[in-house]
């Protein structure tokens, strides 16, 4: 009887003590896999579906992403109260995006920023580009990357969830040399980062130059404009523009300027002295590293955006050309300074420019390059 007693406790012990060790490891794999990626349709452009991926890593952080112009539509990040809000412009629906865009959120190629009246010339062969910016070419001409549907793959990794974008630009599109093989990979990590991997090959010498144009304002929804966040640029120069934004050649130092970022300054602070606000490509101190040369931060909610590039250049636009025609997510007018950009970049109209860092790729060569931006709160 003894022995039956003895049999039960001890089987009731090994139970109890394998339950109690199951059950932590359960609830942490739980953690763990809150970790996810749905994929939902988003409309249809050009006879191809368009999808809306949402990304949520374990700590509640939400990116939003579709594969019409590589859109981040969403990226929702706590203040210092824990409270979401969404940080980036946008629209509700794709409609919006296929309307009118000032490229919100967009992935910008062939060539970001201006290229002087669209043209340039490699190996002694002149080439003209799609004008559609006064005399200039921006942004890849009338139908860049941001307007085209690129085939997409999610996928899960043990520190975060992406989604893997490929296309494919044809052989003289909007004027460019060759067919050019571009893929971008966006993955928002465990540690609250939008990381952004790029890479192209091509099969002719061509000008290759792409960014991210999210319009973030880190005070979210709450109807505030950016020019109360405080801004940090690691950069002592930036390159000086003429009237019709395209570089002079010039690298001026900002000492002394209301373009010094250097210790972190509140954007609204200066912008006055700087005719039409800003828009400038900054000559970023990173050697081309993978280092941190941004940070927004919003005192108000705490909210920090951290920016690392491999980039030598970062166009900070201040949103100078929202006017409140636009009326974007959750019905908030966009009205101008609403949202600012920092795309980072090669240097604007570098093809014309032989001085700048170069931007040809030639074929048999790659060409990458990686920004996060990191969000977190003080
Ligand atoms: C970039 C340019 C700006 C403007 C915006 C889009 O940031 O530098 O001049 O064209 O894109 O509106």
């Amino acid at each position: 009887m003894k022995r039956i007693i003895y049999l039960i406790l001890t089987a009731g012990i090994l139970l109890t003590s394998c339950n109690s060790g199951t059950k932590p490891a359960n609830k942490s794999n739980e953690k763990e896999s809150s970790m996810s990626i749905t994929k939902k349709p988003f409309g249809k452009v050009d006879g191809k579906e368009v999808y809306l991926f949402t990304l949520k890593n374990k700590n509640g952080m939400i990116v939003k992403i579709t594969n019409y112009g590589g859109i981040v539509t969403s990226i929702l990040t706590p203040d210092r109260n824990g409270r979401f809000d969404d940080v980036v412009l946008g629209y509700d629906n794709l409609d919006g995006y296929l309307k009118d865009t000032p490229y919100f959120g967009a992935l910008v190629g062939r060539y970001a920023n201006r290229i002087a009246n669209g043209k340039f010339t490699i190996d002694g062969k002149e080439y003209s580009l799609a004008i559609n910016n006064g005399p200039n070419s921006l942004h890849g001409g009338i139908k860049g990357f941001d307007k085209v549907v690129w085939d997409a793959e999610q996928f899960e990794t043990g520190n975060g969830a992406g989604v893997k974008l490929h296309y494919l630009s044809k052989d003289g599109e909007e004027g460019y040399p060759g067919n050019l093989d571009i893929y971008v990979t966006y993955t928002l990590t465990n540690d609250n980062e939008l990381k952004i991997d790029y890479s192209a090959t091509g099969d002719k010498p061509t000008p290759v130059n792409l960014t991210h144009h999210s319009y973030f304002n880190l005070a979210g929804t709450t109807g505030r404009d950016i020019l109360g966040q405080k801004l940090f640029i690691d950069a002592d120069k930036y390159t000086v523009v003429d009237k019709n934004l395209i570089p002079t050649g010039e690298l001026r130092d900002v000492t002394g300027t209301p373009m010094d970022f250097r210790k972190p300054e509140t954007v609204g602070n200066r912008i006055d002295e700087v005719e039409g606000g800003y828009d400038h490509n900054y000559v970023l101190n990173n050697n081309g590293k993978l280092t941190k040369i941004a940070e927004l931060y919003d005192t108000v909610t705490g909210r920090v955006l951290d920016v690392f590039t491999t980039e030598p250049g970062i166009q900070f636009y201040s949103g100078n050309f929202l006017d409140g025609s636009i009326t974007g997510k959750k019905g908030i007018v966009y009205r101008k300074h609403f949202g600012l950009c920092l795309e980072a970049q090669h240097f604007p109209d570098s093809p014309n420019h032989p001085e700048f860092p170069n931007t040809i790729l030639r074929p048999g060569e790659k060409y990458t390059q990686t920004t996060i931006y990191k969000f977190g709160t003080k």
